[in-house]
């Protein structure tokens, strides 16, 4: 169930997180005082930069679609430079100050030498990379499970952790997610993958759209159903912004049994725990 916390802390998200293509948003009154935490994600589909106060409130954020990683691995260094690079200048001018200091993460299973190239993303972009989580764990400083699991469903990959006593006892991650779902309207609908993916996320669209990816859905359910298997499980939390299609949830409780939901703004959850994890702050003020 979504905390209230939770819900606010999105809601807060949606509204000061911005398209990093959109028209820049006016400065901030007053320059934000106190240690700031920022989160990187450099994710298959989504790059997104999360800022929060010491209180782990969502001050600012950038996000734009970017095909500079894949599955974890950085593919294009420079063009994940440049694009981190604008987005932290847009957000300075906004906010009047300096970011210094942030957190990154990497999909669990991803070998440590391939983890480090996100770290060298965000040191090449002007920032001190204090440190790198697991997509899910970072998602769950977030949402703050005791017992069950997260499941995120991003553009390239679903990331899964097990959570017991609030620690994560096991992650797994694959290769199924949002990419996957605009390949297949593309097909079906004979369109280009762009043109796929702006419908994909049109919420009006959606229903319509729902016999064409349900099968995808499906298949997300069923790595899920694989890997929790064994465990006692109570709950799965959704996240990703794949998460957000019409009725994902609802697809997911049915094939595995196991009660699901999805909090609102899925796809800022991962960024912002990661910027949770950036207690290693920015003491510039
Ligand atoms: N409202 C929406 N409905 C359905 N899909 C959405 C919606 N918003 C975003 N998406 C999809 O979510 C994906 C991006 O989500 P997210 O930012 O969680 O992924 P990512 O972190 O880039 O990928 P990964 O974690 O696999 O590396 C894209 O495939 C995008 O098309
Ligand atoms: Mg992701």
């Amino acid at each position: 169930m979504q905390s209230p916390e939770l819900r606010e802390a999105l809601s807060r998200a949606s509204q000061v997180f911005h398209w990093a293509e959109d028209p820049e948003p006016p400065p901030f009154d007053q320059v934000p005082e106190g240690n700031l935490k920022v989160g990187v994600d450099l994710g298959t589909a989504y790059l997104t930069i999360a800022v929060l106060d010491d209180q782990n409130q969502p001050l600012t954020g950038e996000y734009q679609f970017a095909q500079v990683a894949r599955d974890g691995l950085v593919v294009d260094f420079v063009g994940a430079v440049d694009l981190v690079k604008i987005m932290k200048d847009r957000i300075e001018r906004r906010i009047g100050r300096e970011l210094t200091h942030a957190f990154s993460g990497y999909p669990p299973g991803v070998p440590r030498t391939e983890v480090q190239a996100s770290a060298h993303v965000v040191e090449a972009a002007g920032l001190i990379c204090s440190g790198l989580v697991d997509e899910p764990s970072a998602a769950n400083a977030l949402v703050g499970l005791e017992n069950g699991v997260i499941v995120d469903v991003g553009g390239g990959t679903t990331g899964i952790a097990v959570v017991e006593n609030g620690q994560v006892v096991y992650t797994a991650d694959e290769a199924t997610g949002g990419t996957h779902f605009s390949l297949v309207i593309a097909g079906a609908h004979d369109i280009p993958f762009e043109e796929a993916e702006r419908r994909k996320i049109d919420p009006d669209q959606q229903q319509v759209l729902f016999p064409v990816v349900k099968p995808v859905l499906e298949k997300v359910a069923s790595i899920v159903a694989r890997h929790v298997k064994g465990f006692q499980v109570p709950g799965i939390t959704l996240v990703g912004g794949t998460s957000a299609f019409y009725r994902a949830g609802e697809v997911i409780e049915e094939y595995t049994g196991i009660p699901a939901w999805v909090p609102d703004y899925p796809a800022l959850v991962t960024p912002i725990g990661m910027a949770m994890h950036n207690t290693n702050m920015d003491t510039s003020i």
